[in-house]
């Protein structure tokens, strides 16, 4: 299947299944807003709780805190969000249509691998085993030819950008033809800034209201909390706090579904090092978080890692994990070495000494800072696509089914009685209240057996368990299982033990220490 319509079905299953809705659905919609349904919002619980209990409950030096999304407005000031916070923007005369003039450019380049990987898959083809790709890369013309042209646009793209040059900007766009998705032509405006920032008034009256910000990142809730934390709970460097909050942007490309959204939400991890030793802990981190990522089983060929040319204003090293989506490898989390930057400036900016003391030093300093920042709703989108599976099954018919590893899936365990009659609910629902407060369960007695079935694997339930006339003799169920679908019968008394270490978050977490 072309991954585009992968894409497609996965939006539209989000839809038609509980996942995720659009926000103010009955009104039209709001661009890039979105709400989570009954199955999505269970889901996004449990990537959640996957990262707290990761961050928190695994590691005895990070601790976590929930700080309110306004703050001062001069946090932003001092974080460079007010003056350093935008987006460079191209606009297309015929279309009317605003564009980000990096992501144009990013576009063209990922055409280039486009072509190249087409042309490496039409040899893998035609060789078969013997294939040699890394051979066949450093020597066939037309790749090199597509390479060369990529690294070029490459190498001034990432100049441009650095040195925020914005004439330069609309130069490659020119140069390279690139042409408006919606008009197809090259009428394209000078490239502007413009900030990100969402804002608003605190206060009634209009003299006296204040100008804030929605926050457009957790981190600055820690970094202004860093010392209270550090006092509070007695931590000593190296040590960690973890939030995961709402963040706001006023993106103006807003595509790709819950991929950039104007409502989001980050799982934010920062971690204080004494100088000199945060490439140490950047490099820990980095391994760590990708760690975290296979450790649900999706496959390792997943993710990849992409190294920063162009660091953000506060980093002195970066890098993201990108995950393989339907449109292409595209970041989910990212890891920046963000030095003394924000510490510095917020002690700057609230004229207060704000310094960790070292106990061990004797000595006072403003720690280093190694963040690791995941998007709930990027993940989310990972997750629901890698799950998203079309099968052909034995007897020509078809399902779909989400192979969402079971620690993440909404519904853990669907109870089934077989006919709605016979005593067979009310064994069901036995069942039901006995295990409800170990997993989450569900309870289901409309349409055929079979047809339960495949809507429990359209939700992603890993185990459903069918009650039949002899479960009321030997008291015993038919257990089937999602992936295999094969079925076996097991004692109703056994049901807990057997699911609950399958089902629960700490499987996962095991594979991490
Ligand atoms: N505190 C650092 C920071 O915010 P970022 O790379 O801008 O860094 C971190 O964002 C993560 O937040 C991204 O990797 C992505 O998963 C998520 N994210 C950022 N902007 C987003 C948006 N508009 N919609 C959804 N997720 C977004």
């Amino acid at each position: 299947m072309a991954q585009d319509d992968v894409f497609k079905k996965v939006v539209a299953h989000c839809k038609e299944y509980g996942f995720v809705f659009p926000s103010s659905d009955i009104y039209d919609g709001l661009g890039a807003v979105y709400d989570y349904g009954q199955m999505g919002v269970e889901l996004k619980n449990n990537i959640k709780t996957y990262w707290w209990q990761s961050m928190v409950l695994l590691h005895d030096n990070i601790v976590g805190i929930d700080s309110a999304i306004f703050m001062h407005p001069t946090i932003w000031k001092a974080s460079g969000h007010v003056d350093a916070f935008n987006d460079p923007l191209i606009d297309n005369r015929d279309s009317k249509k605003r564009y980000r003039a990096d992501v144009l450019i990013e576009e063209q380049i990922a055409k280039y691998d486009e072509k190249i990987e087409k042309e490496v898959a039409k040899a893998a083809k035609r060789f078969g085993e013997s294939f040699d790709r890394e051979m066949f890369c450093q020597t066939n013309p037309k790749v090199l030819a597509e390479k060369a042209k990529r690294d070029a646009l490459h190498e001034r793209f990432s100049v441009a950008m650095n040195n925020v040059d914005l004439e330069e900007l609309r130069q490659i766009i020119l140069d390279e033809e690139i042409v408006c998705p919606i008009s197809g032509t090259r009428n394209w405006t000078e490239v502007r800034q413009f900030n990100l920032m969402f804002s608003t008034e605190m206060g009634s009256t209009a003299d006296g209201a204040m100008k804030v910000y929605l926050r457009p990142e957790t981190a600055q809730g820690i970094f202004v909390n860093y010392l209270n934390v550090q006092k509070t709970g007695r931590m000593r460097i190296p040590f960690g706090i973890a939030q995961i909050g709402k963040a706001f942007r006023n993106e103006i490309v807003a595509r790709q579904f819950i991929f950039r959204m104007r409502e989001f939400e980050q799982m934010e991890m920062q971690f204080f090092v004494q100088p000199g030793k945060e490439m140490e802990w950047f490099e820990h981190w980095k391994q760590f978080r990708l760690k975290w990522h296979k450790a649900l089983g999706f496959g390792d060929d997943k993710y990849r890692y992409h190294d920063h040319e162009k660091l953000a204003h506060y980093a002195n090293a970066a890098t993201d994990i990108e995950f393989k989506m339907p449109f292409g490898f595209k970041e989910v989390e990212g890891i920046h070495s963000r030095t003394d930057f924000d510490l510095s400036q917020h002690e700057k900016y609230c004229g207060k000494n704000i310094k960790y003391f070292d106990p061990e030093l004797n000595e006072s300093y403003t720690p280093y800072v190694i963040e690791t920042s995941i998007g709930v709703d990027r993940m989310f989108l990972s997750v629901m696509c890698a799950a998203y599976t079309e099968e052909a099954l034995a007897n020509g018919e078809s399902r779909v089914v989400l192979k969402l590893p079971a620690a993440l899936a909404p519904v853990k365990l669907a109870v089934l009685p077989l006919v709605k009659k016979d005593g067979l609910p009310e064994k069901a629902r036995e069942i039901m209240n006995e295990l409800k407060f170990s997993f989450n369960c569900y309870y289901e007695e409309k349409d055929s057996i079979g047809k339960r079935y495949r809507r429990m694997d359209a939700i992603g339930t890993p185990y459903c368990v069918t009650v039949d006339h002899q479960t009321l003799e030997d008291n015993m169920v038919t257990l089937r299982d999602r992936d295999t679908m094969e079925q076996k019968r097991v004692a109703i008394a056994d049901l807990r033990e057997l699911l609950q270490d399958k089902v629960s978050i700490t499987s996962v977490l095991k594979k991490l220490s």
